[in-house]
């Protein structure tokens, strides 16, 4: 595919094609902002999507899991680009058992027609927020609930809106964990990583995204201001009757966390492509006695997030690494004219995994 839009140029260039999708990719939600993802990108439009353990969150992630769901929605939003750019993704997910952090394999695949659903997600992208705002009062139409529920599934997920009798018990459980992890100073510690402020970062939570208050903390957001007392942050008080749904996948194995990263991005996109805010509230599911009260003990279908929905003011986008930190791409021959310092430009692509066969478009 050398010389086509989708080859990265003998300078490390990308074409804009391809710095599309990964400025696609990189906007996914992440948890805290972590952006745990590294692109490695061949000269024949492969990309290969990395994990990056060292931005793991070891206190409420030590398994990896909210990495590997963040990575999933990376991957999703990569596919989703792709098909707007009229190409069929190819994706095999942690396609080298040898390589445990090669989580996917996206392959630059045959044309193909762009359809609405592809245009619509796409545009969705840049627009979709985590938003900590309280929501009105106005309950969502059950076609848009059910548009939700159907985005989940066609990515392999279950979306469960729950009733307000359970729904009551699942906040109970996110004010439960919330409550725990405030006094625990390693919780502490990693929260005052991901929101200390300095000039001109490019991950964690910036003061703008915490959002005010819930008065009696009806709706336990998550506390971004936990170790920011100082912070005077208004009480607000927050919708009396929230949407929440939870998002279950049949196994919880890496495989399974990636997919539920593809559902939940597909869900939250097809919420923003509504018109509905969206807010994650994962604080139970860290936390394995109280993640285990909220699996489906009939199915045994696993939490992979619980989700808000709602109608809510705009909320302010939230930093991204640039591309060039988060991007490899293939080493030239000093012949073909490699810039030097360029990502990658030093050292060839040691160690590549053989090619595997793609199994979905
Ligand atoms: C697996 C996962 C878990 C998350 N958990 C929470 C949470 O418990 N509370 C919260 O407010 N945001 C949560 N988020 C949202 C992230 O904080 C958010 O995606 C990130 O700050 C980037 O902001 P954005 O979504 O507005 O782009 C989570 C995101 C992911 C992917």
């Amino acid at each position: 595919m050398t010389g086509s839009p989708w080859s990265v140029s003998a300078s490390g260039h990308l074409p804009i094609p391809l710095r599309h999708c990964l400025e696609a990719a990189v906007a996914a939600p992440s948890i805290h902002n972590s952006q745990p993802w590294r692109f490695r990108l061949d000269a024949d439009g492969v990309i290969d999507v990395y994990v990056d353990h060292s931005r793991r969150l070891a206190v409420v992630d030590p398994r990896g899991r909210e990495a590997l769901i963040s990575v999933g929605a990376a991957v999703f939003n990569l596919r989703v680009a792709m098909l707007a750019h009229g190409r069929a993704p190819m994706v095999r997910l942690l396609p080298a058992a040898d390589h445990p952090d090669l989580a996917a394999r996206v392959i630059v695949g045959p044309r193909t027609r762009i359809t609405g659903t592809a245009r619509l997600l796409a545009h969705a992208i840049p627009l979709r927020r985590t938003n900590r705002r309280p929501f009105d009062e106005t309950p969502l139409p059950r076609e848009v609930l059910t548009d939700l529920a159907d985005a989940a599934s066609v990515e392999g997920g279950t979306l469960v809106q729950v009733d307000p009798t359970v729904r009551d018990a699942v906040l109970g459980l996110v004010r439960t964990a919330e409550l725990r992890r405030r006094n625990e100073p390693a919780y502490q510690a990693e929260l005052a990583d991901w929101t200390a402020q300095a000039n001109g970062r490019s991950d964690g939570i910036p003061p703008e995204a915490y959002g005010p208050w819930s008065a009696m903390e009806a709706v336990p957001l998550r506390d971004f201001g936990l170790i920011q007392p100082g912070r005077r942050r208004a009480v607000r008080t927050f919708e009396i009757e929230p949407t929440i749904a939870l998002l279950y996948s049949a196994g919880d194995s890496r495989e399974d966390w990636l997919r539920a990263g593809q559902a939940l991005e597909r869900t939250l996109l097809t919420a923003t492509a509504r018109s509905v805010a969206t807010t994650l509230m994962t604080q139970p599911l860290e936390i394995p006695e109280l993640r285990e009260l909220i699996a489906d003990p009939r199915t045994g279908w696993q939490p992979q997030a619980i989700i808000r929905f709602g109608y809510g003011p705009p909320s302010p986008p939230t930093p991204r690494r640039p591309l060039e930190e988060v991007t490899e791409v293939p080493a030239m021959a000093p012949a073909t004219g490699a810039r030097a310092g360029a990502p990658g430009a030093d050292r060839h692509h040691e160690a590549m995994v053989p090619p595997a066969p793609a199994h979905r478009p």
